[in-house]
């Protein structure tokens, strides 16, 4: 029996997904409302082991294939490990990315291998959120954002701002595809403006 309610946000790099993942649970447990929040690559140990392989060194230190195969073992053990258990339990689990990130990041940027990852997503995964929030923005303000956190997890940031407008173009075609799951936000606003229009509209959605 599951009756939790699974929420994941997804976007460019640099949108603003982790801020507002974190302020959503807030403003949910500000409710009295019970919230996991977790993130991809990870969310579980295991997946947090991946995380470091897929999202640290060179550009070139794994093909899209071998990807796919490392983001879906880490999303397996995330599921199994944290995702299932809490929406078990009638939680909210909120995910900064999901299987979105690996249709657009794996499945359109070296080349199409969307139909590979929808195989490979129905094989071992077999979920879609209840909910996605889209935070839409231009890719040059994602990406200055991004590079300005200065980390060390830059394989994919430092595909370049082409790449970032692809993944834009991409995901508002996401949106289009799952319209029943999908809330776009506009993220060029204040952080408190994104805040208020992702609360309204998850909570429009939830009633
Ligand atoms: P993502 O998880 O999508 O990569 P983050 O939430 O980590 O994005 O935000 C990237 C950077 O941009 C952070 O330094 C964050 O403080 C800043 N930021 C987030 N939202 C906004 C906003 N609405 N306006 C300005 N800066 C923001
Ligand atoms: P994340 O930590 O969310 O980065 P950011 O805060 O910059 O958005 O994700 C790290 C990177 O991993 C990001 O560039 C997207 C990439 N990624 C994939 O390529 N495929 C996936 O399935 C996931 C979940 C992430």
């Amino acid at each position: 029996m599951q009756d939790g309610l699974f929420i994941t946000f997804e976007g460019i790099d640099g949108s603003g997904k982790s801020t507002q993942a974190c302020r959503l649970a807030d403003a949910l447990r500000a409710e009295g409302r019970e919230v996991v929040l977790t993130r991809e690559p990870g969310g579980s140990k295991g997946a947090e082991e991946i995380r470091r392989l897929v999202l640290e060194g060179d550009k070139d230190r794994w093909s899209a294939e071998t990807e796919i195969l490392l983001f879906t073992a880490a999303r397996r053990d995330h599921l199994e490990k944290t995702i299932e258990p809490a929406l078990n339990e009638g939680k909210i689990v909120i995910s900064d990315r999901f299987a979105d990130s690996t249709r657009m990041y794996q499945g359109i940027s070296r080349g199409d291998l969307r139909l590979t990852v929808d195989e490979l997503h129905r094989m071992m995964i077999g979920r879609e959120p209840h909910l996605t929030v889209l935070i839409d923005m231009d890719p040059s303000e994602g990406l200055s954002r991004a590079l300005g956190r200065q980390g060390t997890e830059e394989r994919f940031e430092s595909f370049g701002v082409e790449m970032q407008q692809k993944m834009r173009a991409g995901f508002l075609e996401l949106a289009e595809e799952f319209s029943n799951r999908f809330l776009v936000i506009n993220g060029t606003q204040s952080l408190e403006d994104v805040a208020k229009d992702v609360f309204a509209a998850v909570k429009g959605r939830m009633e």
